[in-house]
């Protein structure tokens, strides 16, 4: 195949055929095309963007690289969540299981933290025992049994996808919208689902960080949801400070046990419950969000959520005691405050470097190969706005001993700055929801 053409064509502006884009990826996945000229065409993709005729010819052929869920007859509806990515985002390990309990089908295959974000697979991994890496096979036959599973991209689902996004990392390449939407969705689409919702975050802790780039990227995966028979819902929510208070991988599994047993921080709680509502609604369970929101509350103060993660972590070869005893979850061995240097009010906390700070404990990754250790992190003790005293603590740092934690004290110090003045509000937590009807703008 003659790919230079191609690329001087996308480089130049011109849209390609979706045929081209069929052949290229089949070409690319088939080892045929090099990575320099894919990288091109890349940086081409990133420069110029993609028309709506190339978006689903690439989708579909990354989509088609691959193989696909496939479920009987007899199976709920099937619908996933899909987070773009954030610090302290624990969510999928509360809803998923929380949204199985009440009779939706959860298969979810997630991915593994890199830079500042964290993933779900490592928050899962610091549960001892607990398998990731199950074969599509095994994740259809478990969601057929039990509703649910929790695992990761193979080579099976979107191999053309996995290649690219390696390229990308490495090129410069990964903050494209067609780019992002087309990897996100060519992986959704194969999970054989009736119903897709996002969760998009906005704000500097985000891949993308300005709103109107959030919106775009949400109304594009949203139309080649629809195109594909996929119903797909996004909200925005915020990634301009932390999600919740516990930030680390067994310190956030932690923290989405607390969620289940309905205690835990209200802001996790909240983003859970709304992507949950809208989930019950596309999976037609329910047939308004109020309502489907009032079922999930009932489902965690009943325990029936907690009850369906228990039952995913065994079968998965997890120690399902750790839902009743969380001192089993791996745990750092120095734990050493932040405290206010001053009396005033924390202004902000940014996620950015709180990530930073987790990888520089050994808790993230620089390249996808790297191991972590999965006991360290930060659980912050305050968010913007608070009041504190000098010598407050206002968060802690779970280190592996206590000369590295020392090595993030003045980071982290640096990154919750206090003043005499109380900073303004903070943006909403989730302040737009997106359907293919339009946006609406939410006030909370
Ligand atoms: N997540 C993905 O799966 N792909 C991207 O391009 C970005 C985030």
């Amino acid at each position: 195949m003659f790919v230079a053409p191609l690329i001087q064509r996308k480089r130049d502006g011109q849209a390609l055929e979706p045929a081209e884009w069929t052949s290229l990826i089949r070409a690319y996945a088939a080892g045929t095309v090099p990575d320099y000229q894919m990288s091109a065409m890349l940086m081409a993709v990133l420069f110029q963007g993609l028309e709506d005729s190339e978006l689903g010819a690439l989708t579909d052929a990354m989509l088609r690289s691959g193989a696909r869920l496939e479920f009987g007859p007899d199976v709920p509806p099937r619908i996933d969540k899909h987070s773009t990515g954030g610090v302290g985002d624990k969510v999928s390990l509360v809803l998923a299981p929380l949204v199985a309990s009440v009779g939706v089908a959860v298969p979810m295959m997630s991915g593994r933290g890199l830079g500042h974000t964290g993933g779900t697979l490592d928050k899962l991994e610091a549960i001892p025992g607990f398998r990731t890496s199950l074969t599509l096979d095994r994740a259809t036959a478990q969601v057929e049994r039990i509703g649910c599973a929790l695992f990761g991209q193979t080579e099976q689902i979107a191999p053309a996808d996995r290649r690219l996004y390696a390229l990308r990392d490495a090129t410069g390449t990964v903050e494209s919208i067609p780019l992002i939407a087309t990897s996100i969705m060519s992986k959704k689409l194969a999970e054989g689902l009736n119903g897709l919702v996002l969760d998009v975050k906005t704000g500097p802790g985000a891949f993308l960080q300005e709103l109107d780039e959030s919106l775009d990227l949400a109304r594009t995966m949203i139309r080649l949801g629809k195109e594909r028979g996929c119903p797909t819902v996004a909200l925005l929510t915020a990634m301009d400070r932390p999600l919740g208070m516990a930030c680390g991988n067994a310190l956030e599994t932690a923290e989405a046990i607390a969620i289940l047993r309905g205690e835990g921080p209200a802001d996790v709680r909240e983003v859970t419950l709304a992507l949950g509502a809208e989930m019950l609604v596309l999976g037609e369970i329910e047939p308004d969000t109020a309502t489907a929101r009032r079922r999930l509350e009932r489902a965690l103060e009943s325990g029936a959520g907690l009850e369906t993660f228990r039952i995913i972590i065994e079968a998965q070869g997890g120690d399902p005691r750790v839902v009743e005893d969380m001192n089993r979850l791996p745990r750092a061995g120095a734990v050493v405050p932040v405290e206010a240097s001053s009396d005033g009010y924390v202004t902000s906390i940014a996620p950015r470097p709180v990530g930073r700070a987790i990888a520089e404990l050994g808790g993230g990754r620089a390249r996808i190969e790297d191991t972590i250790d999965p006991s360290v992190g930060v659980v912050l003790r305050v968010k913007p706005g608070d009041q504190v005293t000098t010598g407050d603590a206002m968060a802690e740092v779970h280190a592996r001993d206590p000369e590295s934690a020392r090595r993030v004290l003045s980071l982290m110090q640096a990154v919750m700055p206090v003043s005499d003045t109380p900073p303004p509000p903070l943006p909403p937590l989730i302040s737009h929801r997106v359907t293919d009807h339009g946006v609406e703008v939410l006030s909370g």
